[in-house]
């Protein structure tokens, strides 16, 4: 296994806004356990999102809707343990911001104090600019998140793109603003069209991370099981770099058919004990017990 990676200067909020003024695109995966965060900060990618899509593509549920904050903050050590360079954002999970402006500065500062995060994320438009603003003011970072918004997937009907009308495309541009002026240091675009998220991107000064979202944005999220082929089908938006789901079961099918056959452990895994200790050990054992067949 790789261990963290101790080179490069540690990613900070400031960077991405630099790249952004740059005019460098930005990279950005998702990561819920150690060897991935080790991985993915040696491959050097901006940031690495600690998302609720955990819920689905690891533990398993439907939506995101089920994952709790014990969960989140559990998988966000594991990561934060990994990665070293990379800016590191925790997904604040459904109902651990939304009902109660103190909870969510509460629940923000968790990933920070107990998660090793340097930043939380949070699903909603010009509705959330309060508590935006307040967990900003406590010194935590906000990434925003508009457009398709798997937490309200019930409200929005399904998984679907957002903004198709000029009126509602209008609205995210609205959100956008909003949201930037409330704290937020960058907005995730997703599941909107291309043209929207590229208008988003030349009309806030926060760098946009889009997924679903075109190549207009500042830069590109993808949750890490869509790209290794670990979570079928991938989504249409997904370009797979790897078919590790494929691969998982080809090896899984080799080792069953070596310890059936007998082929594993081989007598390089194998540790024996000295002649002596063996016979002191064979001489106060009874008879092995009768097989039948
Ligand atoms: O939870 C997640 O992985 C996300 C990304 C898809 C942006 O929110």
């Amino acid at each position: 296994m790789s261990t963290p990676a101790r080179t490069g200067a540690k990613a900070t909020v400031l960077t991405l806004q630099q790249k952004k003024e740059r005019g460098q695109r930005i990279s950005v995966l998702t990561a819920y356990d150690f060897p991935t965060a080790c991985a993915l900060d040696e491959a050097g990618v901006d940031a690495i999102l600690v998302g609720d899509s955990l819920a689905m593509v690891v533990l398993g549920h439907e939506t995101t809707l089920e994952v709790t904050m014990d969960e989140m903050l559990h998988h966000a050590r594991a990561v934060s343990r990994g990665a070293k360079r990379a800016l590191l954002v925790g997904d604040m999970p459904f109902m651990s911001y939304q009902a109660d402006v103190a909870e969510a500065v509460r629940n923000a500062g968790r990933f920070l104090k107990e998660a090793g995060m340097d930043a939380v994320k949070l699903e909603g438009g010009r509705e959330l600019a309060d508590t935006v603003h307040a967990i900003v003011r406590a010194g935590i970072p906000v990434q925003g998140h508009i457009g398709l918004q798997p937490q309200s997937v019930r409200r929005q009907g399904g998984y679907r793109v957002q903004g198709r009308t000029a009126e509602t495309a209008r609205a995210l541009v609205d959100d956008a603003r909003v949201l930037e002026a409330a704290g937020c240091f960058s907005l995730v675009l997703e599941g909107v069209p291309a043209q929207v998220a590229a208008a988003i991107t030349e009309r806030v000064r926060v760098p946009t991370i889009g997924i679903g979202a075109g190549s207009g944005t500042d830069g590109q999220v993808l949750v890490i099981h869509d790209l290794l082929g670990l979570h079928e089908p991938p989504p249409r938006f997904v370009r797979q770099y790897a078919r590790l789901g494929e691969e998982i079961v080809t090896a899984a099918q080799a080792y069953r058919a070596d310890v059936e056959a007998g082929r594993f452990p081989a007598p390089e895994h194998a540790t024996s004990m000295s002649e002596a200790e063996w016979g002191a050990l064979t001489a106060t054992l009874g008879p092995p017990v009768a097989h039948e067949g």
